[in-house]
């Protein structure tokens, strides 16, 4: 068969219908209940990439020297499985499955670790799907989040190229960050309060800001903490050049609506990818988006002067991020160094906040043929 080994047992996994009803219910809090079975590829050096397995989702076994956990040698993806949800038991797709296997390519190549065959990787992560799909929802909103993880491991605390990693996937069935049922989901419907203090920076120029890498993640959780002492959810990220560009907004790219006031017509702005901007999948897809929805849009960069100028004169009117777990979320208020900035206390049907979220889900989700969805 296709895979090395296969799970012994291919029945629906008995634990799916009570998972199904927590999520539905707003009750699975995100990412942290699994489907039964994970994909696994090792690598060595010498022989390349084994077949891959599917076995159960479990423990893996490390050498405590291992380098992912000295070097954080690791880099990951997030993607999502969804179904049809107007069809009832509809069809499993995959958005845009392909930008993902290239960015983890790309993510790879600035650690050092293993690239895979961006063809062979999608079919085989298909496969995985397929055989986990009754583990998709078939809720509005929700998806199965997909997490291909790729992780060096030499037994070796010498720093240097690993000659062996491990890359595996694991899958959780999550609902939408504004299932409204949720306190996640009041907390994303109310609009994101953030924190902008140049004290931190989330990536510099040569660094790896567009590589999808733990460690990116392990030095946001401090400021981030920061942050909600003060009251606020995540940190909008500044540069740390003299003229302090807005760079990224949490885990999720950025993106600033200007209203002209003659015209009433609006255009959207987002930072462009300089290095230290993650080309997140959903960023890129609004960007494709706009021009068919009569929407200009530029990438650009932007100062966090110009944005406190922006929402206090009117210019901006909306403000929000964009990612595959939280797809859009919008954001109502901003600390910056020169003081507080009220964007926007409640999302408007008119908002393209709102307007580009819909198009997103219904591609995501409605019977829509559409190429960026990919059936496993
Ligand atoms: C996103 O999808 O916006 C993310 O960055 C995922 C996050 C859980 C790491």
């Amino acid at each position: 068969t296709f895979f090395a080994a296969m799970s012994t047992n291919p029945s629906p996994s008995s634990a799916v219908p009570a998972v199904m009803q927590r999520l539905e219910k707003g009750e699975l809090p995100w990412g942290s209940v699994f489907s039964d079975k994970m994909l696994t590829m090792s690598w060595t050096k010498s022989a390349g990439w084994e077949p891959p397995r599917i076995v159960p989702y479990g423990p893996l076994a490390l050498p405590p020297s291992a380098a992912v956990f000295h070097y954080a040698m690791e880099v990951f993806e997030g993607l999502k499985a969804y179904r049809n949800v107007d069809a009832g038991d509809g069809p499993v797709r995959l958005f845009r499955p392909q930008l993902n296997i290239k960015r983890l390519n790309h993510s790879a190549r600035r650690l050092a670790l293993p690239t895979v065959d961006e063809n062979k990787f999608l079919n085989t992560l298909a496969a995985f799907v397929d055989e986990q799909q009754h583990w998709v929802p078939n809720i509005p909103g929700s998806s199965l989040y997909l997490r291909p993880t790729l992780i060096a491991t030499d037994a070796r605390i010498g720093v240097r190229r690993s000659d062996s990693a491990l890359l595996y996937v694991i899958a959780s069935p999550v609902a939408s960050f504004f299932a409204n049922k949720s306190a996640l989901g009041a907390k994303y419907q109310k609009g994101l309060s953030l924190l902008a203090d140049p004290k931190y920076v989330r990536a510099w120029k040569g660094g790896v800001g567009n590589c999808k890498t733990g460690g990116n993640y392990a030095s946001s959780i401090e400021p981030t903490e920061v942050a909600k002492e003060k009251g606020h959810d995540q940190i909008l990220w500044l540069s740390d050049e003299k003229r302090q560009l807005v760079t990224e907004v949490g885990m999720m790219n950025v993106f600033f609506v200007f209203r002209d006031a003659a015209t009433g017509r609006r255009k959207l702005v987002t930072p462009r990818l300089d290095g230290t901007i993650l080309d997140g999948v959903t960023r890129r897809s609004i960007l494709e988006l706009a021009p068919g929805m009569n929407i200009e849009a530029e990438e650009r960069d932007i100062s966090i002067m110009e944005v406190c100028k922006g929402v206090r004169n009117g210019k901006i009117s909306e403000i929000f991020g964009a990612g595959t777990a939280a797809v859009v979320s919008p954001v109502h208020k901003v600390e910056t160094p020169g003081g507080i900035v009220a964007v926007k206390q409640k999302e408007a049907s008119g908002d393209l906040s709102v307007i580009l979220r819909e198009r997103l889900v219904d591609i995501h989700q409605s019977g829509e043929e559409h190429q960026w969805m990919v059936p496993v």
